[in-house]
């Protein structure tokens, strides 16, 4: 990876008053030489992240999108939409959705299918339970998961962005350590090796309480290229911070 990738994913937070304050802070606070950015935000703001983004250095992101083209799907926001709002990155497969909106392996494969269909790049979330890590099963879950976008989506593959996040991590302030992080990426790694001829050219992020404090350790590692980060992206601090970490 030539330069690390920091996502900021707002889940349902903020308010039309707050996104303007926050978007001109972390504006005004890149610098040239900091690392690519990305705020991911709720869609009824994605016109307002348009507009004040503007193209330029901060990328905007949706946090969701459709497994459907178009049609009769009430509620749901299709990528060919999301493309009207000039959006770079859609998350996918997010483990809240997976857990609170029931969403399996093959409908995240649908989804990045549909971003990457319409120019947009998925940032493909998978990780394990603590369940499912305690049980030794990390490995086994956070490949399964991505094999099903590899096998959906296969000679695209190389345009997606990848997320381990694992569940017990999110929201928490339970970091996964360095180690235990790297462990997974250098995984995750070696299995879009198998799918691709680039496999360095594929982000992969790390989330899961990253902050200003913790960010430096984890993206020293050498198979971690970025950050999806939840809670510190709300604050324009903080994610600077994060962003400087990454800018390195
Ligand atoms: P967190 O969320 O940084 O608040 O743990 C990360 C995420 O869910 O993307």
């Amino acid at each position: 990876m030539a330069r690390k990738l920091i996502v900021g994913n707002w889940k349902m937070n903020s308010s039309l008053s707050a996104n303007h304050d926050l978007l001109h802070a972390i504006n005004a606070g890149l610098t040239s030489t900091s690392c690519q950015a990305a705020v991911c935000v709720p869609a009824p703001y994605l016109a307002q992240g348009q507009q004040l983004l503007n193209g330029g250095a901060l990328a905007l992101g949706a946090q969701d999108v459709s497994a459907h083209e178009q049609g009769a799907f009430t509620g749901e926001v299709s990528a060919a939409m999301l493309r009207d709002f000039s959006v770079r990155y859609a998350i996918v497969g997010h483990s809240e959705r997976r857990q609170y909106h029931g969403e399996t392996d093959a409908v995240v494969a649908s989804k990045a299918q549909r971003a990457l269909a319409a120019g947009i790049t998925p940032i493909v979330c998978v990780g394990e339970t603590l369940a499912e890590r305690e049980a030794g099963h990390t490995a086994e879950v956070v490949k399964r998961q991505l094999a099903a976008v590899i096998h959906t989506n296969g000679h695209c593959i190389s345009e997606i962005v990848v997320a381990y996040e694992p569940v017990w991590a999110i929201g928490t302030g339970k970091t996964a350590t360095p180690e235990q992080a790297q462990e997974v990426h250098a995984l995750l790694r070696a299995q879009l090796a198998a799918a691709t001829e680039h496999p360095e050219r594929i982000a992969l992020l790390y989330g899961g309480s990253m902050n200003a404090a913790n960010a430096a350790s984890l993206l020293a590692q050498h198979d971690i290229d970025g950050g999806l980060i939840g809670g510190a992206s709300l604050k324009a601090a903080d994610f600077l911070s994060i962003v400087a970490a990454a800018s390195q």
